[in-house]
């Protein structure tokens, strides 16, 4: 997941160095923050919920005398935000501390394992058990002990390491990014560049399964049981660039990150052989299950359209009613709620004003709630009887992207895990067609410079209209809600079935029209309304399956892997979020931040 981890080796004081570092990284977490620093033979620590600046704060007055240190910017996945759950953790006798970005997986078994020893845990985190694993194999030689240590471990990590008396920092990585940042006369570590950038520009990107460890003169690299040398890459982009991981913008560099952040969103919930299992996340609410009748989904905005996705796919799946609603319509509605009835919220920011008043009235009456939330501890996420996390990461664009392909992930585990334990289906062939999404996704992304090259076309025009029907329909919603909020055109979409009783009248000679086609079930009844707008002059797009021979007729298209129907709607949204972004860029539009939006909104 989305943490931060930074370390620094070298001559300067390192708690300056720490924080200054470490607050480069705040965008991939900021729940709770922490250092450990080497001071003789001790180790200094000090952690808490809260931003970093809190903890600065906290220290300023403190002048430690250490030179060598690791540090953590926190944004939870096992164990709420709190001081106990903050990074740095320690082993029993307190002199190795560990901070950790990533997910064990098989933390249980291992937390088991080592108390069974005698080893004493303080927290509710995965990584507590990375320090006494630590303190298990450690026999003088803090390398060796770290590499049996990550032999242990199953699920992704980028771990750094002091142990007291040792003048160096361990590391470790394996599917969580970890840098070395080479000074001169010092050395850093960090999840991400910009971290380091106005000490050195000369970075080492460290590859699964590297081990090793920095100290003021020199890094060292392993790879398995062998020493190995690295490129050291000359980083060319200013502190600015950096912190969009090199591009122009956080939206294209969100969009290209939803392969990892729907990969992550499935881990550990999905299982290899297709099995899906919520039941811990679900626990609160388990004796109340074989209840539920119906569902309402209720959110704002692209949170709204991730949940159109929800329903057609949950009533299909588990054949029962599923409501959807606008929050601010929801909540000034006078919904009939009946015994059995259930409340999904759906929100990235996990504040948004009317999806929480929603969450608050139907708590009230009683009704059990889920909330489907990105920002870890906000107050959707408190609030919900249960919260299924996507884990996207922080989304910086006021556009939302990857949030959307991970809200519509979790509909998927959700549906298809309620469809296990209601109606005792065996879910496994459609779990593992799930488990091919993350790969398909990267195809998809692979293939940009096509709607880069479409966008150059499609610039100049003023309308753009977004037909599609069944699950279809929610992505052209969702693909006209990106252009018209960054570029300012106008982008309507529409129920392809809905053309010929208004909208028609709009279509003229030229005018873009998207049509997403991927529900084989719905392709001729696409042919048809594609038709009627072709009569009137549209120029049509469309968004189909590869092979698809519909894409022989269009003026242009985008195709995409193909999957079950069910599945084509985290593939098919992103050729129209790039489609956004592109065009937007043509027409030098202030992508991240358009006018009058606001990422978060907290207000009616
Ligand atoms: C559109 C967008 C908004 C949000 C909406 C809900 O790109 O970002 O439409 O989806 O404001 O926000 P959350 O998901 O934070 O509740």
């Amino acid at each position: 997941m989305s943490c931060g981890i930074v370390a620094y080796v070298g001559p300067r004081k390192a708690l300056p160095v720490i924080f200054d570092t470490l607050k480069r990284l705040e965008y991939r977490g900021y729940d709770s923050a922490g250092v450990a620093l080497l001071v003789g033979k001790e180790i200094f620590l000090a952690k808490q919920k809260g931003k970093i600046k809190d903890l600065e704060e906290r220290l300023k007055d403190e002048d430690i005398p250490s030179k060598m240190g690791i540090g953590h910017t926190r944004w939870a996945t096992h164990g709420r935000p709190s001081d106990f759950n903050a990074h740095p953790h320690l082993d029993c006798s307190g002199k190795i501390a560990v901070v950790h970005n990533g997910i064990i997986e098989n933390y249980n078994e291992l937390r088991e394992e080592l108390k069974a020893k005698g080893h004493n845990f303080r927290s509710e985190t995965d990584t507590e058990v990375i320090p006494h694993l630590l303190e298990e194999y450690y026999q003088g030689d803090p390398l060796q002990a770290l590499q049996k240590a990550v032999s242990r471990l199953q699920g992704s990590y980028a771990v750094a390491a002091i142990f007291a008396g040792v003048d160096k920092v361990f590391f470790a990585r394996k599917d969580s990014p970890l840098i070395i940042g080479v000074g001169e006369g010092e050395n850093f570590l960090a999840s991400d560049i910009p971290a380091v950038l106005p000490y050195t520009k000369k970075v080492i990107v460290l590859e699964d399964g590297d081990t090793g460890f920095i100290s003021e003169s020199e890094y060292v690299i392993f790879q398995g049981d062998k020493r190995i040398e690295r490129k050291i890459m000359e980083v060319p982009w200013d502190q600015q660039a950096a912190e969009r991981g090199g591009f122009e913008h956080f939206m294209i560099k969100e969009i290209l990150e939803q392969d990892q952040s729907i990969r992550d969103t499935l881990r550990q919930r999905l299982h290899e052989d297709g099995d899906i299992d919520l039941s811990e996340e679900l626990a609160p609410l388990a004796d109340k299950l074989p209840n539920l009748r119906r569902l309402f989904i209720v959110a704002c905005g692209t949170a709204y359209y991730a949940g159109m996705a929800g329903k057609y796919f949950i009533e299909s799946i588990l054949g029962i009613p599923v409501e959807i609603d606008i929050a601010s319509e929801f909540r000034y509605r006078a919904v009939p709620i009946m015994e059995g009835d259930w409340l999904i919220l759906v929100s990235q920011s996990g504040e948004t004003a009317d999806t929480l008043a929603a969450l608050r009235d139907m708590k009230q009456k009683g009704v059990p709630t889920i909330g489907i939330v990105n920002a870890v501890g906000s107050s959707i996420a408190r609030e919900s009887d249960v919260t299924l996390y996507t884990r996207a990461g922080p989304e910086i664009c006021v556009a939302s992207t990857k949030a959307y392909t991970a809200q519509v992930t979790v509909f998927y585990l959700l549906g298809l895990y309620l469809a296990k334990v209601l109606k005792g289906m065996d879910v496994r062939p459609y779990g593992q067609e799930l488990l091919t999404i993350p790969h398909k996704v990267s195809q998809v992304l692979a293939k940009r410079e096509e709607v880069e090259k479409m966008a150059e076309e499609l610039y100049k025009e003023r309308d753009f209209f977004f037909i599609g029907r069944g699950m279809d329909w929610g992505v052209a919603l969702e693909g006209a809600l990106k252009l018209k909020e960054i570029s300012y055109l106008r982008a309507e979409a529409f129920a392809a079935g809905e053309l010929k009783h208004g909208p028609l009248a709009l279509i003229y000679d030229g005018v873009p029209v998207v049509a997403v086609v991927t529900q084989e079930a719905l392709r001729d009844k696409m042919i048809s309304n594609i038709e009627e707008v072709w009569a009137r002059g549209a120029r049509v797009i469309g968004v189909l399956r590869e092979g698809d021979p519909l894409q022989e007729s269009l003026a242009m298209s985008f195709t995409i892997p193909n999957t079950i129907d069910y599945f084509t709607s985290p593939l098919a949204v992103i050729p129209l979020q790039m489609l956004a972004y592109y065009i937007s860029r043509k027409l030098g539009r202030e992508i991240d931040q358009p006018r009058n939006l606001a990422k978060s909104v907290t207000v009616e």
